[in-house]
């Protein structure tokens, strides 16, 4: 009888009691005595250990010492009923296969409770622990959730190009893309950078954001939504921004700034019940391990609409509240992280979608309102986040995009493209963009951004 090879997920989900097994993975410990030995094996499928039980008296003891922490095996024998708590079943091990040793001397994993601040000095091997095992998976299942969510409501993926020509959206500073000479650029005759001779025949950029070139595909396949890498230069070393982080942007023709709410309202929801649906074991961990109020969120977002609000309506809030802030809140002025909390945290205690911001805080690109003072922007705030999602109605109108760009400043030639569709059939649409790290820190409770992304980019850091 040949071994089948089975994943530690498969085995303790379907218990195949009385099976002779393979399974291959790394030890995450090994306890014992002198005449057996207790291997608990991870390989990744499921949050939980496989307990493996050696009779010492039928393997080499040379073998048996090179099962240490971090050491990766492989291994066949019987699956029987667990004695020990916890586990349904655990394997009789026969055979054992040593596939990578691990020096116990120098694995920096040999103990248990490291920080997270040295575990992000060692990103190469944070995976193998309980708790990036579970923020891993579970941003996988959310990934995957998207996806399903748009696929589900007939939206098409659009992948957006991650190189720019244009700097339009002003969503942030961005990162030059150039194969020139920086010891020996090419110079035009004021002594300025010739980009022309540069590889793609002028300057480009890491893109902001997906959004303009979704419109464009929106305007032709109706519902779409991008979902890539995105990128800003800002020197903002917080626990909430990354040089490098994942947006989610859907665009939808027809749409409004009500549909525009719904949708996003309904998105998240789905994403955090999909959440609790399949990631239940990385969830519990995570919830007595960093945050014991977390599936007590989650649960409360699933069942709870947002609170819905103008900006002008929050800025009274605020200026009522008696609140001290460090920075101080008037009308037409950009709201702080800390305004932010205070109406979602203390005020409402739900999320909460504000509206129809001060146009002069906002992008060129948003619908302006019938006051002239504001447009129909939205942006959904959440608890312990702030903004999870920034968003907007588009300005459909070929004349008044354009006035707003010459306004702007934005140079109309650079976007002769974008104010095509305002020419050629124009509609109203909206969209919007979702932080997927910022949904993972919800998601998983976790507190600083650097630790859901698997390699982050920050100011002065880029290793690995
Ligand atoms: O509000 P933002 O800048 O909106 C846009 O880029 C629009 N083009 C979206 C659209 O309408 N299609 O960014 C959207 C979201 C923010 O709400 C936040 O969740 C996230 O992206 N975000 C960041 N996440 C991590 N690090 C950063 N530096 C981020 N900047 C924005
Ligand atoms: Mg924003």
């Amino acid at each position: 009888m040949s071994a089948l090879y089975m994943k530690v997920a498969e085995v303790l989900s379907t218990s195949p009691k009385g099976k002779e097994i393979c399974v291959k993975g790394w030890v995450r410990t090994r306890r014992g005595n002198k005449n057996v030995a207790f291997i608990a094996l991870n390989d990744g499928s499921t949050f939980y250990s496989l307990q493996l039980v050696a009779e010492l008296s039928g393997f080499d003891e040379e073998i048996i010492r090179r099962v240490t922490t971090g050491s990766c095996i492989s291994a066949t024998g019987v699956v029987v009923e667990s004695l020990g708590s916890g586990q349904t079943v655990e394997i009789q091990m026969q055979t054992l296969e040593i596939l990578g040793d691990s020096d116990p001397e120098s694995y920096p994993l040999q103990k248990k409770g490291h920080s997270l601040e040295f575990l992000r000095e060692i990103a190469h091997l944070r995976f193998r622990t309980n708790t990036f095992g579970a923020v891993f998976r579970i941003r996988h299942a959310m990934s995957f959730g998207i996806h399903k969510f748009f696929n589900d409501r007939g939206f098409f993926h659009i992948h957006s190009p991650i190189i720019t020509g244009s700097d339009a959206e002003g969503a942030g500073a961005m990162f030059r893309v150039s194969t020139i000479d920086p010891a020996n650029p090419p110079k035009d005759e004021a002594g300025k950078i010739d980009y022309s001779e540069d590889f793609f025949g002028q300057a480009t950029n890491l893109t902001v954001s997906g959004q303009l070139e979704a419109e464009l595909a929106a305007m032709a396949l109706g519902q779409v939504y991008t979902f890539g890498p995105t990128f800003r230069a800002e020197n903002s070393n917080t626990t909430r921004h990354l040089a490098e982080f994942w947006m989610i942007e859907p665009e939808v023709a027809f749409n409004e700034i009500k549909e525009n709410m719904d949708l996003a309202e309904d998105m998240l929801r789905y994403l955090v019940r999909y959440a609790l649906d399949n990631c239940k074991d990385d969830l519990e961990f995570l919830n007595g391990q960093y945050d014991k109020e977390l599936l007590e969120r989650l649960q409360f977002v699933v069942e709870n609409d947002f609170e819905r609000l103008t900006y002008t309506e929050a800025v009274e809030i605020l200026k009522k509240s008696g609140a001290k802030f460090e920075y101080p809140v008037d009308w037409g002025t950009d709201l702080q992280s800390e305004h932010e909390r205070y109406l979602v945290e203390k005020h409402f205690k739900k999320p909460v979608i504000l509206t129809d911001y001060p146009k002069d805080i906002k992008a060129f690109y948003m619908k302006m309102n019938e006051d002239g003072k504001t447009v129909r922007a939205m942006d959904v705030l959440f608890p312990g986040i702030g903004e999870i999602i920034g968003g907007s109605q588009r300005e459909e109108n070929y004349d008044k995009l354009r006035a707003r760009m010459q306004e702007m400043h934005i140079p109309e030639e650079e976007l002769y493209w974008y104010l095509d569709t305002r020419k050629f059939g124009t509609c109203p649409h909206a969209g919007f963009g979702l932080g997927f790290e910022r949904l993972m820190l919800f998601v998983t409770g976790m507190s600083n951004i650097r630790d859901v992304i698997p390699f982050p980019r920050t100011p002065q850091n880029a290793a690995f």
